[in-house]
């Protein structure tokens, strides 16, 4: 892709602390776009922006948790502030947790459910008024996950969130074309990132991906970061409201092949001996 089209575009990139966010940051600036950090982990994230502005890239970081909505309001004015306008949004940051449905307390739901999908809509909405303030044709693209297009098991909550997250951004699709911005979503499979560290590390789990994605493995958040260069970028000028899922062949992953020939609650050790059924501790 070439450098100059990103030339003096500026993208904000949520959960840009870590991981795709991080990944997707690193690459945008690469390509020569100015970058706007923004991740619940101030100190983190303003490494990352430090890193990137040693790199020659131009770069600022804000510390906000997404589900605060005067925080997400102030980092948003800061990001105007330094860079005067905001020409795409990566929607990126968000929350993984796999729990047996049977073990999910409200709390933990009504966490996930604030974090990928009322966090998206804070910091969408805000910038949306941004764009919309400026005259700016923007673009748009969300993190969803293929959990939110395919049933797999333990991710009840999430699957949820990730659903309304890919419902959210193909109404948005519709509604925001009038102002010409358009709206997408990357579907990523499994990429190695601190969140899915505790799966990949374990030999059966990461012996069965390698089985079962025809890609023959996981990716990395670079992989995911090419495809929303293009999706965010001139280059998918007349695309909007499209799910594009990056994940080397297979959306559909057995995490803990249930075996239904027996009635009864899942044994979960038994399915995947050894494997956690948790994600980041809450
Ligand atoms: N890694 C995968 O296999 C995978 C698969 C499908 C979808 N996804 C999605 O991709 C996105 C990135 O995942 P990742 O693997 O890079 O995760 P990660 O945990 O490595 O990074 C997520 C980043 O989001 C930030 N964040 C979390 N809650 C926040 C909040 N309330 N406010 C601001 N920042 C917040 C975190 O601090 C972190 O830096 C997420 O939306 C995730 O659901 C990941």
């Amino acid at each position: 892709m070439s450098e100059g089209l990103w030339t003096g575009r500026v993208v904000l990139v949520t959960g840009a602390a870590r991981g795709v966010g991080r990944g997707t940051a690193e690459y945008l600036g690469r390509l020569g776009a100015s970058v706007a950090l923004l991740d619940r982990r101030a100190d983190e994230v303003s490494a990352v922006a430090e890193e990137l502005r040693a790199q020659g890239v131009r770069c600022e970081s804000f510390g906000a948790d997404q589900t605060d909505d005067e925080a997400v309001e102030q980092a948003i004015a800061g990001v105007i502030g330094a860079f005067g306008r905001i020409d795409g949004l990566f929607a990126n940051a968000g929350l993984a947790v796999m729990r047996p449905f049977m073990e999910i307390s409200l709390k933990e739901w009504r966490k996930v459910i604030d974090v990928n999908l009322t966090g998206t809509f804070l910091v969408v909405r805000q910038v949306v008024q941004t764009m919309i303030d400026l005259g700016i044709p923007g673009s748009i693209v969300m993190t969803g996950s293929v959990s939110g297009m395919h049933p797999m098991n333990q991710t009840a909550h999430y699957a949820s969130a990730k659903a309304g997250v890919i419902a959210f951004g193909r109404e948005l699709s519709r509604e925001l074309g009038s102002y010409r911005i358009r709206v997408n979503l990357v579907s990523p499979g499994v990429v190695r990132t601190e969140a899915t560290e505790f799966l990949i590390t374990q030999p059966a789990i990461s012996t069965m991906l390698q089985q079962v994605i025809p890609l023959g493995s996981w990716c990395m958040p670079k992989d995911i970061a090419q495809a929303v260069a293009f999706l965010l970028g001139p280059q998918s000028a007349y695309i909007t409201g499209a799910v594009l899922p990056v994940a080397g062949g297979n959306e559909v992953i057995e995490w803990w092949p249930i075996d239904y020939s027996t009635p009864g609650p899942p044994d979960w050790e038994k399915l995947r001996p050894g494997s956690s059924t948790s994600g980041e501790t809450l």
